[in-house]
């Protein structure tokens, strides 16, 4: 049995044209199922439901032999343990600092002040605003970073930033680009040795398809 990690939304849409690449259909509508564990055309094929930032703790401790996880995801969480032979090209948008439209961010990071930042991504912002020397203070969110500007909870957030709707419905503006993100097949060492076929057929097909992506 192959166990595919994925998590709902715009991975697993985005993910579903790999799948027909490599031949494998999912039978059921994560969105009107409440299965966690969608059966293929593949008897041999399986893909699980797990939140986004689940995706590599699944597949670095086998409970997924692969997964397909955000470039962001993977960075927070550390790749150690985890084989990652293919950037997907998919569910792309990009991770960025944002501040309210009347906060004069090049002025404050100019004055050396200590920025205070909000983020989901606290491993991402710590090592951007390092390596540009920018001192920081960090709070840790979970959701909804854009209300923390608003509210004076921070100066500033690190967020991922796609068609920037959110940002302008909240009067935020972005300033600076930390790294464009796309998401990664990431594969468990373990399953790539034990299941090498089965695993290489969908790495292959996965190659192909998302080159055109
Ligand atoms: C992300 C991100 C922003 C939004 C940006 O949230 O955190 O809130 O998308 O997209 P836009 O630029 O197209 O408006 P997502 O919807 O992935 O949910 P999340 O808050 O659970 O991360």
């Amino acid at each position: 049995m192959i166990t595919l990690a994925l998590s709902k939304g715009r991975i697993f849409d985005e993910t579903l044209p790999l799948l027909a690449a490599a031949g494998i259909e999912v039978l059921e509508d994560p969105e009107t199922s409440r299965k966690l564990i969608l059966p293929t055309n593949q008897a041999d094929v399986r893909v699980v439901l797990v939140r986004a930032t689940d995706v590599p703790t699944y597949v670095e401790y086998g409970g997924a032999d692969l997964g397909v996880t955000g470039f962001d995801t993977l960075l927070e969480h550390g790749s150690s343990g985890l084989y990652q032979p293919l950037d997907l090209h998919i569910a792309r948008c990009r991770m960025s600092v944002a501040v309210r439209a009347n906060f004069d961010y090049a002025h404050a990071v100019r004055q050396g002040a200590r920025l205070k930042v909000a983020t989901k991504y606290v491993a991402i912002a710590r090592e951007f605003f390092a390596a540009k020397g920018v001192h920081v203070d960090l709070i840790k969110l979970y959701g909804s970073m854009e209300l923390a500007p608003l509210t004076g909870l921070a100066d500033a957030i690190v967020d991922l930033v796609s068609t920037g709707n959110t940002l302008r419905a909240n009067d935020l503006v972005e300033v600076e680009r930390i790294m464009d993100i796309s998401s990664r097949l990431v594969v468990n060492q373990a399953a790539l040795k034990l299941k090498r076929e089965p695993i290489r057929r969908i790495i292959d097909a996965f190659s192909l398809a998302s080159v055109t992506q």
